[in-house]
């Protein structure tokens, strides 16, 4: 996962960046994120060098934040500006807590691990003219499960039987671009179904174009096009640790006149049905754990599953592979 740490990761949405500080978990390392006196966003190990407590459990004061054991303060930058117990004739001695850099944009509040000189660049959510809600969960499981999940379309006519699709019965393709860094998944043939979520926003006997995307080292997005109207999901999805992963995602919609009524029931479909993934991912992480090294075996119709599992292995550990030339392939199966 040290790929990762080059990249820009969401730490928060801005909407839930208030007055208290807030703890975080990513790649292993604790972190506190709260807002400086200019009210920019400030991402910084949650370790007072005092004793070790979490400076989450202290309180954003003066653009900084104190320690709630002995009350040492810390500025935006991580630097130790008061330590009460000091006699007033006593310097101050030159702590501090690594701090990381921020950028806050489109609701978003991102960080990286990354001190070098050259920054990564800032990913982008889409569909910003889109009916969009955003929300983060965490899940218990392993961040590359997740995002093999979502690309992953047999799985839905059984975990979201009704909601999304049934059992398969229609032959579809699936055009397969890989590039370095991307794969993108065009679902080629599926018509219209019965499940709750076609009824809402498809046209019967239509085809629906859909197309999953894959984009380096974390990021997935999910389209559904008919008529001009999409619906979908855009997701950045960060390791906790090596079994428990923060989702980000934004559901979006575009529905003509009609997208103000029907996205709040959009919206709380397509989050039953994450959550039903994140139930399913947790389940496959548990048993990977009880049966530890032996294989699972896979047909065509998982090939996208597989190649984003593989591409997202190597990608978390050496970043977009150079020695690669973009290809294309067409699978068939029952969906
Ligand atoms: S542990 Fe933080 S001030 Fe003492
Ligand atoms: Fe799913």
């Amino acid at each position: 996962m040290d790929y990762l740490r080059n990249c820009w990761l969401p730490a928060v949405w801005s909407k839930d960046l208030r007055s208290k500080p807030v703890p975080i978990q990513v790649l292993d390392t604790r972190l506190v994120v709260f807002r400086n006196q200019d009210g920019q966003a400030v991402v910084m190990e949650d370790r007072c060098p005092h004793r070790g407590v979490a400076l989450s459990d202290g309180y954003a004061i003066d653009g900084g934040i104190m320690c709630a054991y002995h009350g040492w303060r810390f500025d935006g930058k991580g630097t130790c500006v008061k330590i009460p117990s000091l006699l007033p004739e006593e310097p101050l001695p030159d702590f501090r807590v690594p701090c990381y850099p921020t950028c806050e944009q489109e609701g978003t509040v991102w960080f990286t691990f990354s001190l070098g000189a050259k920054m990564p660049d800032l990913p982008a959510w889409r569909h910003l003219n889109a009916t969009y809600a955003s929300t983060m969960i965490e899940i218990e499981g392993n961040y590359i499960h997740l995002m093999e999940n979502l690309v992953d379309n047999p799985h839905a006519g059984f975990i979201h039987a009704g909601l999304i699709r049934g059992e398969p019965t229609q032959r579809v393709q699936a055009e397969i671009t890989e590039t370095p860094s991307q794969i993108r998944i065009q679902t080629i043939g599926e018509k219209h179904n019965d499940s709750l979520l076609f009824k809402l926003l498809g046209k019967r006997g239509e085809e629906v174009n859909h197309i999953e995307e894959y984009l380096g080292p974390n990021q997935m997005v999910s389209t559904y096009e008919q008529r001009g109207y999409f619906a979908g999901v855009q997701s950045f999805i960060v390791p906790i640790s090596e079994h428990r992963t923060r989702w980000f995602f934004r559901t979006f919609l575009k529905f003509g006149p009609m997208t103000a009524l029907v996205f709040p029931i959009y919206r709380r479909v397509v989050h039953r049905i994450l959550s039903q993934d994140a139930a399913v991912v947790k389940k496959v992480d548990e048993q990977d754990q009880l049966w530890p090294g032996r294989r699972t075996h896979s047909t065509r119709s998982d090939t996208p599953s597989v190649m984003v599992a593989r591409a997202a292995r190597s990608y978390a550990k050496d970043g977009p592979r150079t020695d690669f030339t973009e290809h294309t392939r067409i699978i068939s199966y029952m969906l």
